[in-house]
């Protein structure tokens, strides 16, 4: 089974921080492979996680949208820019597949920008279905949102164990944090559990005004983070978080959150490796660069795209 925490909250509260610090410990922890999915288009999940990406999602989107849009303009079917052979959902497994950023203890991808005009709902479903079907292959899926949750259930189908909406130590944070819970009834995915975390606070304390502000919102505490200047260094230099010594306190403080509910620490009998989660489509990534200029150009081997099938490659995974 896999566990997917979603990271939630405004703009600026320490969401991609708080992601970055989560993945750190899940990788460290050594409970299974883990799949980081950048849903906030200005982000930049990958430069936490010291990770290099060549395609977003969203670009993925409009380049077979307008491959499908020239060939229709010149009087073909709208299957003929794909190469040939490939269905919609095939070509957008594929190049999905070749667009994952690999690192040695997680893989991500990035959404990118939201959709221009236009009608997107088939390729929208279509690819939910294959990122889903990316993420099953992972103990654990990591979604880090944009403000609010609404392009959350755009964006998968799968169920979310552990939603944590992050404020920052102030009333109006802790207000909008509560309006964000509210949202999650409103979603047409099922959250099971959410938390509060205060991030950013000065000195690890929670004042008592601030408590009675977290006392009347329906989220209960999960923990708190100090402001710490470690974070600010590292952004400084650019360097990624999760290389933050452990020692550091706001590693520590994320350290502590999965020590306090047991369904954090993930329910997993037998973790997926990281080897585990890639065997499925290492055929297909084999060269993802000279396979995505094929595939552009329409050389497209079938046996490639066969191999890549999530759902017959799944099955054949040691469970
Ligand atoms: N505990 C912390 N201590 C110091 N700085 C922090 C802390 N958490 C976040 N920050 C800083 O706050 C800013 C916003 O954090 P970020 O994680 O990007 O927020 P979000 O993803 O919610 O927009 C960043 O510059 C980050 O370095
Ligand atoms: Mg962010």
């Amino acid at each position: 089974m896999t566990t997917t925490i979603a990271l939630a909250g405004k703009g600026g509260v320490g969401k991609t921080t708080v992601a970055a610090m989560v993945i750190k410990y899940l990788a460290q922890s050594g409970r299974g492979a883990i799949f980081a999915i950048d849903a906030d288009p200005s982000s930049n999940l990958n430069m936490v996680l010291g990770l290099d990406l060549e395609w977003t999602v969203g670009e993925i989107r409009e380049g077979m949208l307008s491959k499908v849009k020239e060939s229709i303009t010149a009087g073909g079917a709208a299957m003929g820019g794909l190469p040939s052979g490939m269905s919609k959902r095939e070509h957008l497994d594929y190049e999905i597949r070749c667009s994952l950023s690999e690192g040695i203890e997680f893989d991500l991808i990035a959404m990118g920008r939201g959709e221009g005009r236009g009608c997107y709902c088939a390729v929208n479903h279509n690819l939910r279905e294959v990122i889903d079907a990316i993420g099953d292959q992972y103990s654990f899926v990591v979604v880090d949102n944009e403000a609010g949750m609404e392009h959350l259930s755009r964006r998968t189908t799968r169920d979310v164990q552990h939603l944590l909406i992050v404020s920052d130590p102030s009333q109006r944070g802790i207000v909008a944090a509560g309006r964000i819970a509210g949202f999650r009834n409103e979603l047409d995915i099922n959250i099971e559990n959410a938390y509060l975390i205060v991030n950013r606070l000065p000195d690890g304390e929670i004042p008592p005004a601030l408590q009675e502000a977290i006392d009347a919102i329906d989220v209960p505490l999960l923990g708190v983070i100090p402001e710490t200047r470690d974070v600010t260094e590292f952004e400084f230099s650019g360097r990624p978080l999760v290389e933050m010594k452990d020692d550091s306190p706001v590693y520590q403080a994320v350290n502590a959150l999965h020590a306090s509910p047991q369904e954090l620490r993930g329910c997993i009998e037998e973790p997926l490796t990281h080897a585990d989660s890639r065997r499925h489509y290492r055929r297909v990534r084999r060269t993802p660069h000279l396979q995505r200029s094929a595939a552009r150009s329409g050389r497209v081997d079938d046996r490639t795209v066969a191999g890549s099938d999530p759902v017959s490659d799944r099955d054949r995974l040691p469970r």
